[in-house]
């Protein structure tokens, strides 16, 4: 069957609409502080209008919420509509006001033009064209305007060694491309990208994040409640029990001291603007 773009943005809405219950919930802390970075970086201020596109349940929202407090006001977007929802629904309980969340999509923006900056936080993979996207979200900036974006460079060796598992299970066996979503992205293509997008004063860093996991059911835990889900689902239930045996076995190497499992990815933060 031939996969189009239409397909394959109902599937990534399903995927997420899916995880809406556990993404970023397992305890383990990785999307909140890379939005939190990111923003840093951003230096986004009072009074500003600001984007966040595909918001999932809100990491970079909620707190550019409060950085552009009730003078600023925040738009954010998201494919799935039950990431959307949680959002919204967190936006309530912590009674900011100043945000609304709308069903929308990354390639295709329809919230209007002249934001003060837009964010895309571990978004950009996810993309069809991700060049084509690049362009179009510097184009709802206002002239000066900064996006901001967090990508994974790379993984470590575990991570690697974790990954390849999962393509026994791939259709078209192993070596047939792995879901978009969990590649690292390059950041050299990046940056080209953003250069041929026509975006100007781009500054980015790299930085290891670490992830901790008390055990390899915690780190089963995450994995389930991130994109990585999709893989999950190509391996037959009666193979997964052994399947976790071997991640045990490629994570036991990585404990620290305190006996947490701990694996390093390069998270790149690139801000550039219009
Ligand atoms: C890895 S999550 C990141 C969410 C959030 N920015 C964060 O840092 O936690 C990717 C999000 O992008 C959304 N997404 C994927 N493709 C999209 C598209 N074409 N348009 C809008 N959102 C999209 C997904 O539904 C998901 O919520």
């Amino acid at each position: 069957m031939r996969v189009t773009a239409g397909h394959r943005r109902t599937s990534t809405a399903d995927l997420f609409d899916a995880l809406v219950g556990s993404y970023d919930q397992t305890g383990v802390a990785f999307f909140a502080p890379v939005a939190e970075r990111l923003l840093d970086l951003a230096t986004v201020v009072p009074g500003e209008h600001a984007l966040d596109i595909g918001c999932g349940r809100g990491a970079a929202t909620l707190p550019l919420a409060r950085l552009v407090g009730p003078r600023g006001r925040t738009t954010a977007i998201d494919l799935s509509a039950k990431m959307v929802a949680a959002t919204r629904a967190l936006l309530v309980q912590h009674q900011l006001t100043n945000a609304e969340v709308h069903v929308g999509d990354a390639q295709r923006l329809r919230v209007g033009r002249g934001f003060d900056v837009a964010v895309a936080s571990l978004v950009l993979p996810l993309m069809d064209t991700p060049g084509a996207a690049l362009g179009h979200w510097l184009g709802v900036l206002r002239p000066g305007g900064r996006l901001a974006l967090s990508t994974v460079d790379a993984v470590d060796a575990p991570t690697r060694a974790v990954n390849s598992l999962f393509d026994r299970w791939q259709p078209g066996g192993i070596g047939s491309p792995r879901p978009i979503s969990i590649r690292p992205y390059d950041g050299a293509r990046l940056l080209d990208q953003l250069e041929e997008a026509g975006a100007a004063d781009i500054e980015t860093v790299s930085e290891a994040a670490v992830l901790k996991f008390a055990d390899v059911e915690e780190w089963r835990r995450f994995s389930m409640s991130t994109a990585q889900r999709a893989m999950w689902r190509r391996v037959p239930l009666e193979e997964q029990p052994a399947f976790l045996q071997q991640v045990a076995d490629l994570l036991s190497g990585t404990g620290g001291p305190d006996g947490q499992l701990r694996v390093e990815w390069q998270v790149r933060y690139t801000v550039a603007r219009r």
